[in-house]
């Protein structure tokens, strides 16, 4: 290819998976070349670095209210030189103090077999199992979702009344092994007729390579039931088992006793018939905000889950819809029941609600905003006027016949708070040109520049109080760096196990300040072993993404603050060095998005 490409006609047409695979096997060869390959996450950004494709066009978006006017600034940066954060030293100190009554639960399986109930302490966690079995239980957390590398919780309540309980870890398919070092402490238990209970606490971090570390990362929790305890030292394979993701270290949610002039709306999706065959099922439904005479502020939300199906229904994200003319391209689907998420039946208008408003994971109970903010609704008054609610239900065990019209309640009120909060994206530009080998492990990052920040920043900054970081299939961790006069700031986004199918705000123990002035590195650590084509950036599942949104006040008029390769960069990556009509692929370029381009070189 060197040299000897010619822009002929410009061509637009989507890539088929099979050119875009050329188009990535040949980058990946003259990309290699000298750098070798990364399997590391720990080298992938580096590696990235060198292979040129860092991110050096930031986008600047500006949105005022209901008229939304895009004001899009490019410009090169090179990637900003700071003082990285050096990881704190980590503490190994246990505390036997037991934590509080239990704050948390969740249905770990279908049948509601396996309650889960814990406490998120200072030091330690609680947990509590209730499981419907006379014989073990397993609780375990492992890396992946799967029994191998697991560390696990075995249990049991002998037919004498003895409650026993043995740190594990699992090698593989096999009977889990007796940990060298037992980290947990059993805190009570019994058996009844029909059910095994069990309470014990364990360190967030043990200090045992044997032990999973727990922290306010998403966790693959896995369990199991036997139907028999453990007859010496040798135990029979489970009756049930299975793995849900989930967030141990929220903060406990109290529903604050609101005055009259709060009220409430009720956002369900009636109806909805989970299919027997498919084990996950993403469904979306429109809404617009109920009648208000003046302006509004939202101030929380609980969640409102139908009754007998809390083990369906995992996660709830409810996002504000921007298009100009809204009413135009959205009132006709009010009425509609609802169509499966991104895929071909969803309009797409609503893929223009991506800003999210609520983010409610299975574990939550709903969020109250700091006293002094809340969202504004309606277009006129700086909000939207239509939302998205999207409901991950899941279905693993293809179950016929569950219908289900679960929802959220949002809590708003014309007793209008201090400051107007709004939710800002930061990352990675939401475009083709943000490519994720086959293959391989893969880092892709987003900036939010200084200059961004500088411009559209009030002196006093803005204070974010929850994020949630947001990535699709591919997404193993996430994080979000900040850097302030050529230092980094301690993290307080991050999310080093993330899993698409369980993304939930984090609230802030202590808010972030983000001055003037202020960068912000969205970083997303992808793994595309397993694809045998590249992925793009997009809003399809299959599709990549790289964000962050940060809910903060006061409100400001910056709502994406994200950027995106320099083409340059992508045509020396894949061995690019003469491009003709520049010019003319430059304006299709920002028309029709870089894939095109590509596109148009691998015709020639
Ligand atoms: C004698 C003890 C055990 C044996 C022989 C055993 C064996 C196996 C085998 C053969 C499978 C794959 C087939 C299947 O899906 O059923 C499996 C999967 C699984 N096991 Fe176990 N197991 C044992 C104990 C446990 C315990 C105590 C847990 C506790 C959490 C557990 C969690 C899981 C999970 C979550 C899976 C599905 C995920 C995966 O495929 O890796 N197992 N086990």
């Amino acid at each position: 290819m060197p040299g000897s490409c010619r822009a002929g006609i410009v061509m637009v047409v989507k890539l088929p998976s099979t050119i875009r695979s050329v188009l990535v096997q040949t980058s990946r060869q003259t990309l290699d070349a000298g750098t070798g390959r990364s399997t590391d996450f720990s080298d992938a950004r580096e590696n990235q670095r060198r292979r040129g494709f860092v991110p050096r066009s930031p986008a600047c978006e500006a949105s005022f209210g209901s008229q939304i006017a895009f004001r899009i600034v490019l410009w090169r940066m090179t990637y900003p030189k700071f003082e990285a954060l050096k990881p704190e030293p980590k503490s190994c100190s246990k505390n036997q103090e037991l934590a509080g009554s239990l704050m948390h639960r969740a249905v770990l399986d279908t049948e509601g077999k396996y309650v889960m109930l814990w406490t998120p302490g200072e030091e330690d966690i609680t947990f509590e199992i209730q499981v419907a079995t006379k014989g073990y239980v397993g609780l375990g957390f492992s890396p992946n979702g799967g029994m191998a590398g697991s560390d696990i919780v075995l249990g049991w309540v002998t037919d004498g009344g003895e409650v026993m309980v043995q740190d594990s870890y699992a090698t593989g398919y096999s009977q889990p092994l007796k940990d060298d070092q037992q980290d947990v402490e059993l805190l009570g238990g019994y058996q009844n007729d029909t059910h095994t209970v069990l309470r014990f606490s364990r360190p967030w971090s043990t200090c045992d390579e044997q032990d999973f570390e727990l922290s306010s990362d998403t966790v693959r929790v896995i369990w199991a039931i036997g139907s028999e305890d453990p007859a010496g030292d040798l135990m029979r394979r489970h009756d049930h088992r299975g793995t849900k993701s989930l967030t141990l270290k929220g903060p406990q949610f109290t529903l604050p006793k609101f005055s009259e002039d709060v009220k409430h709306w009720d956002v369900l999706s009636p109806n909805v018939t989970i299919p027997n065959n498919l084990t996950t099922l993403y469904w979306c439904k429109l809404f617009k905000i109920p009648p208000i005479t003046r302006k509004t502020h939202v101030i929380g939300y609980v969640p409102i889950v139908q009754e007998g199906n809390h083990q369906h229904v995992h996660h709830i994200l409810f996002y504000e819809c921007h298009l100009e003319d809204s009413a135009r391209h959205y009132e006709k689907w009010l009425d509609v029941q609802g169509a499966q998420c991104y895929g071909a039946n969803m309009p797409i208008s609503w893929k223009k609600c991506t800003s999210p408003l609520v983010a409610w994971a299975i574990g939550g109970e709903g969020e109250v905003l700091p006293d002094n903010a809340g969202f504004p609704i309606g277009e006129e008054h700086g909000g939207a006027t239509y939302f998205m609610m999207e409901i991950h239900y899941d279905n693993p065990d293809l179950k016929e016949g569950v219908v289900d019209a679960s929802g959220i309640r949002i809590f708003h009120t014309e007793n209008l708070r201090e400051h107007d909060a709004g939710v800002m994206m930061v990352g990675h530009v939401v475009t083709p040109i943000q490519i994720v080998p086959p293959n391989e492990k893969w880092v892709s990052v987003g900036h939010c520049d200084s200059s961004c920040t500088n411009k559209e920043l009030p002196g006093s900054g803005v204070q974010v109080f929850q994020g949630l970081l947001h990535a699709h299939l591919l997404g193993r961790k996430l994080l979000l760096r900040q850097i302030r006069d050529g230092k980094e700031l301690p993290i307080q986004l991050k999310d080093e196990n993330y899993d698409f199918n369980y993304q939930q705000t984090r609230i802030f123990k202590d808010e972030m300040t983000i001055l003037p002035g202020d960068s912000l590195i969205t970083e997303c650590y992808y793994d595309a072993s397993k694809r045998n084509t590249p992925s793009f950036g997009g809003f399809g599942t299959e599709e990549e993404m790289c964000l962050a949104f940060l809910s903060y006040y006061p409100r400001v008029n910056l709502s994406i603050c994200a950027s995106q390769p320099h083409i340059d960069e992508i045509l020396d990556g894949i061995d690019v060095e003469e491009v003709k009509n520049k010019d003319r692929i430059l304006s299709v370029l920002l028309e029709r998005g870089y894939v095109y381009i590509i596109c148009l070189l691998l015709h020639m």
